[in-house]
């Protein structure tokens, strides 16, 4: 196998966590991977909120922390949440420097929509809804301009190297022209999630748990990998992955209703800005009962739909739906991993050399339901402790490296069959039965294909669901449909100790 030797960290994957990690980093040379070219393989380029920060005359990091961790359900980690908003607003303002051309008031203040579960405004946006594509591609600007990184935008992530004291140095990457181990001084996964295991998601479809599931082969401890979230109002038009119709149209007055015209949630005027797991689990009743879902949004947004959310404008229009006329079908779909590899607000997980942030991480922050735009903040924001932890951790000498053993690919038919269980099985309303079901059809599956990384994925977090027996957050079993008394997070070694008594 080639070999390529580089002094510095390897940071694999190029959304919008990797790339505050990559320019953080400076002036260590820092290599970055993609599997695509940039802007086109990440979810951070389709959020459509924002940045949630406290940034508003009146708001304050203590009363977003506060609530983030209402939100989280009992499993948020109250003093990351105090670490993350408390770099909310120096994270909105350094993006901006950076040339993220968010909207602003008339006095220059910066315009912010409200979410879900948010007690007020409290998102920066860009252009209503295209806040993910304008920041990231701001950083992408940023990243292309800087001597410190080099960019390989058509490699993927195989498998993380070890040398013989368990230390993470390096990566085997697939590249067009074959694998290539990589050595590093360190590793950053920026992976992204897991939407991709799903056959109803907002996320690209090529996000399929492989940094999750790479990271804990290599040893490091998961937590809480059964949390998905699922948004309640994906775009319903027969499209794979699912158009995001934002919940900030939520926050402008649009409303959920069946077929009927009848409210999903109630008349409230707030009703519709629940958290969202009860939205979404309303919106899936809807369909379940057969009496559809739909957000109408013809009064709270009309005519001004066009120029106030051009990218959900442009979704229905190509779908050809007239919001202004008619209410847009949606359903829910998974959108978010609050689960992933433990790790902490400098990114460091369980073993040494490997660093995650972004989706594919579990800083503490999101708990079993995370609040809404608080994604592409902790991206953003713990992207740059991270990057610059990396960078002290590199100060070494490169180690050198075995080849670690390389997973299967996923052939195309077993992939599709592992999208549609996890659907069935794994989404936003779960019982016992339909979670064995999902267990032992990837037992056959893994019979076929081996330990593909997507399989490893999904039955780390199946395996959690099923031993998660409450409800609590985005995780709804209609067989323990309480929170237990008390709140406990899940953890799953990565040692191969424990992964062997795990499976024996
Ligand atoms: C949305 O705009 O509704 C999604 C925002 C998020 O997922 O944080």
């Amino acid at each position: 196998m080639r070999r390529v030797v580089h002094d510095g960290p390897l940071i694999v994957g190029g959304g919008l966590a990797g790339l505050s990690a990559a320019l953080a980093a400076a002036p260590r040379p820092t290599l970055v991977i993609s599997p695509e070219p940039l802007l086109r393989a990440s979810a951070s380029a389709w959020a459509q909120g924002g940045v949630a920060a406290a940034v508003a005359p009146g708001d304050a990091p203590a009363l977003h922390a506060a609530d983030t961790v209402a939100a989280g359900a009992g499993l948020v980690d109250a003093q990351r949440a105090e670490t993350l908003t408390a770099d909310g607003p120096a994270t909105v303002d350094w993006l901006s420097s950076l040339g993220a051309p968010f909207d602003r008031d008339a006095d220059g203040a910066y315009a912010v929509s409200r979410e879900a579960a948010h007690s007020r405004a409290r998102v920066a946006r860009v252009g209503g809804d295209g806040a993910g594509r304008a920041v990231l591609s701001a950083l992408v600007t940023a990243a292309r301009a800087s001597p410190h990184l080099t960019l390989r935008e058509d490699a993927r992530l195989l498998a993380l190297a070890r040398d013989g004291a368990g230390r993470v140095c390096g990566a085997v990457v697939a590249r067009p022209d074959g694998p290539v181990l990589v050595t590093a001084t360190a590793v950053v996964l920026a992976t992204g999630g897991i939407g991709g295991l799903f056959a109803e998601t907002t996320t690209p479809t090529a996000l399929r748990g492989e940094g999750l599931a790479a990271a804990w082969l290599a040893g490091a401890d998961v937590l809480d990998p059964e949390f998905v979230q699922f948004h309640p109002t994906a775009i319903d038009v027969g499209l794979d992955p699912m158009p995001l119709a934002t919940e900030a149209l939520r926050g402008e007055g649009a409303r959920l209703v069946d077929g009927h015209g009848r409210p999903l949630l109630g008349a409230a005027a707030d009703a519709d800005l629940q958290a969202r797991d009860v939205v979404a689990r309303a919106v899936h009743l809807a369909h379940r009962e057969g009496r559809g879902a739909f957000l109408d949004a013809r009064t709270a947004v009309g005519a001004r739909f066009p120029e106030a959310f051009p990218a959900v404008f442009a979704s229905c229009i190509a779908a050809g739906l007239d919001p202004r006329e008619a209410p847009i079908p949606v359903a829910p779909a998974a959108h978010y991993h609050m689960g992933g590899v433990a790790a902490g607000a400098d990114g460091r997980t369980t073993v040494p050399g490997l660093f995650a942030v972004g989706e594919c991480a579990a800083t503490g922050v999101h708990g079993a339901n995370r609040l809404a735009s608080n994604s592409l903040l902790e991206a953003a924001a713990f992207g740059r402790r991270t990057g610059r932890a990396a960078a002290a951790e590199a100060a070494g000498p490169v180690p050198t490296a075995p080849v670690p053993d390389l997973p299967p690919e996923l052939g195309a038919e077993a992939l599709a069959r592992l999208r549609q269980l996890m659907s069935r099985d794994m989404g936003v309303v779960r019982d016992g039965a339909g979670l064995e079901r999902a267990l032992a059809e990837i037992g056959r599956l893994e019979a076929g294909e081996g330990a593909a990384l997507p399989l490893v994925a999904a039955r780390l977090m199946i395996e959690a669901a099923l031993a998660r027996r409450e409800s609590r957050g985005a995780h709804f079993r209609t067989d323990f449909s309480s929170p237990a008394a008390r709140a406990a997070h899940t953890r799953v070694s990565g040692r191969a100790d424990e992964r062997n008594k795990a499976a024996a």
